[in-house]
């Protein structure tokens, strides 16, 4: 007879590295009328980690959205019932949503064979990041940002058309399953490599654009070989095996544990025992102090509920430029919708969400003091969620890419981003400029 403790041993060891099915979970679309019934919601969010929220309860919150194992849906759907919660079912078998999700294959040394009707792998995105610095030597190289507990790179490019450029910087995938998010940035990096369009090859010559598709490389593995729905990164955290992970958008030294964060491993916005107790935000948080006072624009980039986020998550007051960053964001939304319609809600993180701190964007704002910093939710509003299918992919990262174009735009009218004053330009150059000008003028 096999000792009991094998046996478990055993068990464990086949269920990492069998990939997880979610076969007949279901994905719940809650419509909260009032604060008590977000009150009801918030309870269980806080306190269950059975409940895998999407879109967690905040008391200005249109709808929540949470996903149930079969075994539990009875005990959700009774507790909505008492308290006359309205709610509806988004996908009954949210399996069936991700056997759809087309994972593709890259084909190495050929970047043309990278498609935007799929999603890819962590070591297909890198490896495609490192054939675009071979086929594009003057003007792609690889940046490391930092490390994974796992050991794997925060692997990124820099697009640079010459030195002295400001510089623009995304982080992107801090939360593993936010997949939409990954191939929206891949999509943007190709674009200001390969569009033809004026405003964006004038927007890809004018910046240093620093653009990290996955902040989280081990989660997104983990999102790809073990458990599609992980949001955390992987490291092991708690007395018990199954407590792993820290979100990371929780970690940062910016009012940390103050608001909307876990003290219990178990739940997935569980803060981590310190500020910057984790390798990928402590890495990251390195490399971009090394950039302090350059970076003009800081985009992080998340998914979903369509909002455009502007710091901080700890109060509702207009701190330093809000106003600003309000009205231009606002305009670069207006921007994103022309192409699919597609409506984004821009505000203060706590006007638009909920209080919640830690976040990356706020530690950049307050300690970097980067002019423009957001954070985006891609889509979509709960109908797909965090699987949004590969006939969407392409759109998604389109109206994207028009927005953050055109929050360049936005911003230079409101007398940010004009880093032309400090570019290098030659002499020959600057003659040039002046005679456009006066022409204009005269
Ligand atoms: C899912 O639910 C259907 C309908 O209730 C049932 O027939 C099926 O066996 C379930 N699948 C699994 C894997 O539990
Ligand atoms: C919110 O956080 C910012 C940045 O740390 C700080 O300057 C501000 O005083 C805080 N406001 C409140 C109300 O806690
Ligand atoms: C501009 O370029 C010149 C020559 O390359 C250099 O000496 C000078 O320091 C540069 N100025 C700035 C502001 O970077
Ligand atoms: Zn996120």
């Amino acid at each position: 007879m096999i000792p009991k403790l094998i046996l478990s041993l055993l068990l464990i060891s086949f269920a990492s590295c069998e990939k997880f099915r979610f076969d007949n979970y279901t994905l719940y679309k809650i419509l909260p009328k009032n604060l008590n019934e977000v009150k009801v919601l918030k309870n269980l969010y806080d306190s269950d980690a059975r409940f895998d929220f999407w879109k967690h309860p905040a008391p200005n919150a249109e709808y929540v959205t949470v996903v149930s194992a079969p075994k539990d849906k009875g005990e959700l759907e009774g507790l909505l019932n008492r308290n006359g919660i309205s709610f509806e079912i988004a996908m009954q078998n949210i399996q069936e949503a991700m056997d759809k999700e087309t994972v593709g294959q890259y084909t190495r040394s050929n970047i043309r064979s990278m498609r935007w009707d799929r999603y890819y792998p962590i070591e297909q995105v890198y490896a495609w990041l490192d054939d675009l610095a071979r086929e594009y030597p003057s003007l792609v190289t690889i940046e490391i940002a930092g490390h994974s507990y796992e050991g794997r790179d925060i692997k990124g490019v820099k697009i640079s058309h010459g030195e002295g450029r400001r510089i623009i910087f995304l982080e992107t995938n801090t939360h593993s399953r936010e997949w939409i998010a990954v191939t929206s940035v891949c999509y943007l990096i190709n674009e200001l490599l390969t569009s033809t369009d004026p405003e964006t090859m004038a927007a890809a010559r004018e910046f240093d654009w620093y653009i990290f598709p996955s902040a989280n490389p081990d989660g997104f593995a983990w999102t790809h070989t073990g458990y599609r729905l992980w949001r955390k990164n992987r490291r092991p955290v708690g007395q018990n095996l199954e407590e792993i992970g820290v979100d990371l958008n929780r970690n940062w030294n910016s009012n940390w544990l103050v608001w909307g964060s876990a003290i219990d491993p178990s739940l997935i916005n569980y803060a981590g025992p310190g500020p910057f107790s984790e390798p990928e935000t402590r890495t990251l948080a390195t490399y971009l102090r090394s950039l302090k006072g350059r970076i003009d624009m800081y985009l992080s980039m998340h998914a979903a509920g369509q909002m455009l986020l502007i710091p901080y998550g700890n109060t509702s007051e207009p701190l330093d430029n809000y106003y600003d960053a309000l009205n231009i964001g606002r305009r670069a939304m207006g921007a994103l919708s022309v192409r699919y319609g597609t409506e984004y809600t821009t505000g203060n993180v706590v006007e638009v969400i909920d209080r919640i701190t830690g976040l990356t964007a706020d530690w950049v704002k307050e300690h970097l003091k980067v002019p423009l910093v957001y954070m985006y939710e891609l889509r979509d509003k709960g109908t797909y969620g965090h699987l949004i299918p590969p006939e969407l992919i392409l759109p998604s990262a389109e109206e994207t890419t028009d927005s953050i174009i055109d929050l360049i735009h936005q911003a230079k009218r409101f007398g940010y981003m004009n880093s032309g004053n400090s570019i290098n330009v030659s002499f020959g150059m600057k003659i040039v400029c002046s005679i456009m000008v006066l022409r204009k003028l005269l």
